[in-house]
């Protein structure tokens, strides 16, 4: 049921980072977890494994009014996939007029997935204002800010927190209310890092859902295209992302137990597509 968006004003930040992982860690708490990809970078799939040549996904398609169920890959470890895709410019320039033209391009295959009470989506979005955020917010239990920590983030605190970044002012006093926060990259060695952590904890409060340290296992783990949990499950990172997933957890409501109108596991199951002994168990479900 529930929504997720990871945003941020900045990019590179870590973003798709964290909705990769905090996807599988709610997955882990008993939720059906489907990580969306909705920025061109269609960079979500390789924390989970897909494989590189494979470039088919949902949002790149969405002009031609994509099936968004055929689109669907699982992870080995459980959770589900909607990558971006590969585009092309002329067609990433085509998706935005066609967002705007027709919201409903995003909305409605967004609340064909919320209609399973079972399932919460965390929507990977592309760095600053974009159109698709602006269709998922009103629908989003939760806009989860990813900050790095480090001066920008203390300075632009103001701007940030009103939420300007997420585009005009409209939208910004609407949905600022949403916003919750985690900084990313603490490095408790530079003096830096520490007092913007400092100044952003101080500033936020209990807005701030917690940090994340800067680690090099963070990197490791998208190297081996695996989630940090499951590559170095006693790193600081992945302690620091489980109490991140903790929060945000703590944020939504239960999972309800009633049977899914889409019925993933049985949508998956019912295309009989071939147990691989990769990390994906339906590998090639969007190219066919
Ligand atoms: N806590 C961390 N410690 C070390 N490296 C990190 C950490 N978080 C993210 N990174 C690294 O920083 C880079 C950017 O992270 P990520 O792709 O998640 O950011 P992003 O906000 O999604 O970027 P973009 O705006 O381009 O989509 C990646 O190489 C990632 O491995
Ligand atoms: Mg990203």
């Amino acid at each position: 049921m529930p929504l997720i968006c990871f945003a941020s004003p900045k990019g590179g930040v870590g973003k798709t980072t964290l909705s990769a992982n905090v996807a599988d860690l709610l997955r882990q708490s008993g939720r059906t977890a489907l990580a969306l990809d909705l920025d061109p970078q269609n960079a979500l799939r390789l924390h989970f494994g897909v494989p590189p040549g494979d470039l088919g996904g949902f949002n790149g398609q969405l002009p031609r009014r994509p099936d968004w169920r055929a689109a669907l890959r699982q992870a080995a470890s459980g959770t589900l996939l909607l990558p971006h895709g590969a585009v092309e410019l002329r067609d990433a320039l085509e998706h935005n007029a066609a967002l705007e033209r027709d919201p409903g391009l995003l909305a409605t295959p967004l609340r064909e997935m919320l209609a399973d009470p079972r399932v919460v989506v965390v929507a990977d979005m592309p760095p600053g204002p974009s159109q698709a955020l602006a269709i998922l917010m009103p629908m989003a239990a939760l806009v989860v800010t990813v900050l790095q920590s480090e001066a920008i983030s203390a300075a632009m605190l103001g701007e940030i927190e009103a939420g300007r970044f997420l585009g005009n002012g409209t939208m910004a006093a609407l949905f600022a209310g949403r916003l919750q926060f985690v900084l990313n990259g603490v490095d408790l060695d530079s003096r830096l890092s520490r007092n913007a952590a400092e100044a952003v904890a101080r500033h936020l409060g209990p807005r701030l859902l917690g940090a994340v340290s800067r680690d090099e296992a963070v990197g490791e783990a998208l190297a081996a295209q695996r989630l940090v949990h499951e590559m170095a499950p006693d790193s600081r990172a992945a302690a620091d992302l489980r109490q991140v997933a903790r929060a945000i957890e703590a944020l939504l409501p239960p999972p309800a137990p009633a049977p899914a109108p889409w019925r993933a596991a049985e949508l998956l199951d019912a295309r009989k597509a071939p147990r691989m002994a990769t990390a994906w168990s339906v590998p090639e479900w969007g190219t066919r």
